[in-house]
């Protein structure tokens, strides 16, 4: 594992970014698999300054994002396809019907589970940014007695629902139930990028990535992973 610390958020997401657009330089039709959540939105911010610039080319570049609430559709401000076209889709020349995320409105969710799962492997994902939680979830995999190597529906944790309801107007309105990219999706990306910052991180990042590898601390798994990349700031 590459354990890269870095005094602020703005070398962090401008780090981030330098991975990623190197992926996307060596591969220009590269598979990002991509996180939402307010940890990637620097990275984003830099990957559009680079497209901007005519530095960086997304036309060939397919996504495929980590997960979505359930219930909300993409037109839903709060919605992680929402957050994604505002974040980056929208500000860079990528083929939006090469961007997928999961249907929070799926009628079916085994079925859209399988077929998010079937899109993954097929596809290959060459690079995954994520995100952790303050309980150490990725993606939306919580804390359990087992790791979830599908994608899956999960009941989101009450200190998720509480993490994100600044995004709400009220807690009541966070979602309770999601979609998530499995352990499974996750670990077969051939290079793993986390970006984790703030000081109520550094306990969780620590037991993470220095800790045992257990279920109950999810994102411990990617000590198993033989290409991952942290970048930390305190700040
Ligand atoms: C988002 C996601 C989550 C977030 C995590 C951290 O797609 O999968 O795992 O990465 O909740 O969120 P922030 O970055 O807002 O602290």
């Amino acid at each position: 594992m590459n354990f890269i610390k870095v005094e602020n958020y703005d070398i962090l997401s401008e780090k981030a970014a330098e991975i990623i657009a190197n992926v996307i330089k060596a591969k220009p039709d590269c598979v990002l698999g991509l996180a939402t959540g307010s940890s990637p939105v620097g990275t984003y911010k830099k990957l559009i300054e680079m497209n901007k610039k005519g530095e960086l080319d997304f036309s060939k570049a397919t996504s495929i994002n980590l997960d979505e609430y359930e219930g909300l559709d993409g037109e839903h401000d709060q919605s992680y396809r929402y957050f994604m076209n505002d974040n980056l889709f929208n500000h860079v020349n990528i083929d939006k019907s090469k961007t997928f995320v999961p249907n929070g409105k799926a009628t079916d969710i085994p079925a859209e589970c399988k077929a998010y799962d079937d899109r993954i492997y097929e596809m290959g994902i060459d690079i995954q940014l994520l995100g952790i939680g303050l309980d150490g979830h990725i993606g939306f995999n919580e804390p359990d007695k087992y790791f979830t190597k599908e994608t899956h529906r999960v009941v989101l944790d009450e200190s998720t629902i509480v993490a994100n309801a600044r995004f709400f107007e009220s807690i009541d309105d966070v979602p309770k139930t999601a979609i998530t990219m499995g352990m499974g999706g996750i670990m077969s990306a051939k290079k793993v990028l986390l970006v984790a910052n703030g000081a109520n991180k550094k306990e969780i990042v620590e037991k993470a990535f220095f800790g045992p590898i257990t279920p109950e601390v999810p994102a411990s798994i990617l000590q198993l992973h033989n290409d991952v990349t942290v970048i930390y700031s305190e700040n």
